[in-house]
């Protein structure tokens, strides 16, 4: 039962719950009719201080979707953070309006903190550069949507995937939150490419020891490229760099253009939490590989699944 409860970091859900909510996202999205005014009466607040559109979005278009309405800001500055207002102080205020708050915030741990002191569950939408939970759930939505049978549990979908992170993964949380995440499955491997200055913190690859799950770290991307499976694409992350020139220097250190998909695997999935910035060409994304805009839009239908389940709709 996920009524009531808080989504934090990734591993809040057992792989049961998480099945369950990847079984109801496919109910929804062949047909949502059967939860239209489910959150009717319902309160969404999303509190974003840092920017985003697909997540922000995604969450308020689901639920309005299932009736509910939704209250929030997409910007710190509009609301009393900027007369310095503390974080517990904000969440405690917003949960006196709404049945369920989703909060974005550059700060690692402000949504466990957040969940502490809201009166109502919180879901995190990224904490720094810390934890996505949502993103995953999205992440895995789309592997199994595009690899998966029905009502087969994530376990077999990701059974022997060779799964490659690539850009910046010390600071992309969307690859901390899906490499801890798929940690928990049995017989996988995964190829972490990055240059040596966003390698993937030292906590994920402990993780991937203890779980006996294979892992390499390497720089370029070329030699991994035909056993990989999934290939997650990511931005440098320019707002976690202390300084602009080494933002610059490292940006465009991994570009994916057609030709270096020669090698790849034809029935490769290319993905992106998105935004893009230049390490996708945009020729890739006619390439029938190319996944990204479909995973955005499997991103509302999970969290239309996630919303009705924090919020204890019956789904009968
Ligand atoms: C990601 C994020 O905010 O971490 N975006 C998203 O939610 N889809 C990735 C990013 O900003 O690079």
């Amino acid at each position: 039962m996920l009524k009531g409860r808080s989504l934090v970091e990734p591993g809040d859900f057992t792989l049961e719950e998480m099945d369950g909510l990847f079984n109801l996202a496919e109910k929804i999205e062949e047909d949502s009719s059967f939860l239209r005014e489910s959150c009717r009466g319902k309160v969404l607040a999303t509190l974003f201080f840092e920017p985003s559109t697909r997540t922000r979005l995604s969450f308020e278009a689901a639920m309005l979707r299932l009736g509910g309405s939704c209250l929030g800001f997409a910007e710190p500055g509009s609301s009393s953070a900027a007369k310095g207002e503390s974080l517990a102080d904000t969440v405690r205020t917003v949960a006196c309006y709404a049945d369920l708050i989703v909060m974005r915030n550059p700060k690692e741990g402000a949504a466990l903190l957040a969940s502490r002191y809201a009166d109502v569950p919180v879901i995190n939408a990224g904490d720094g550069g810390h934890h996505h939970p949502t993103q995953t759930l999205t992440d895995l939505l789309t592997i199994k949507r595009l690899r998966g049978k029905r009502k087969e549990g994530l376990r077999s979908t990701v059974q022997g995937l060779t799964v490659g992170f690539c850009g910046d993964l010390k600071f992309g949380r969307t690859v901390h939150s899906l490499a801890k995440t798929l940690a928990r499955y049995e017989n996988l491997n995964m190829v972490f490419i990055s240059p040596g200055e966003l390698k993937v913190p030292e906590y994920i690859t402990t993780l991937l020891e203890q779980q006996n799950i294979p892992y390499r770290e390497i720089t370029g991307f070329e030699d991994a490229m035909p056993i990989l499976d999934v290939l997650y694409m990511t931005r440098v992350q320019r707002e976690r760099f202390f300084n602009e020139e080494d933002y610059i220097r490292l940006k465009d250190t991994y570009v994916l253009s057609p030709d270096k998909l020669e090698r790849a695997k034809k029935d490769l999935i290319i993905l992106h939490p998105l935004p893009r910035v230049n390490e996708i060409a945009i020729e890739v994304d006619t390439d029938p590989r190319a996944a990204y805009f479909k995973q955005a839009k499997y991103g509302m239908y999970i969290r239309m699944a996630l919303i009705s389940g924090i919020l204890g709709v019956d789904h009968a």
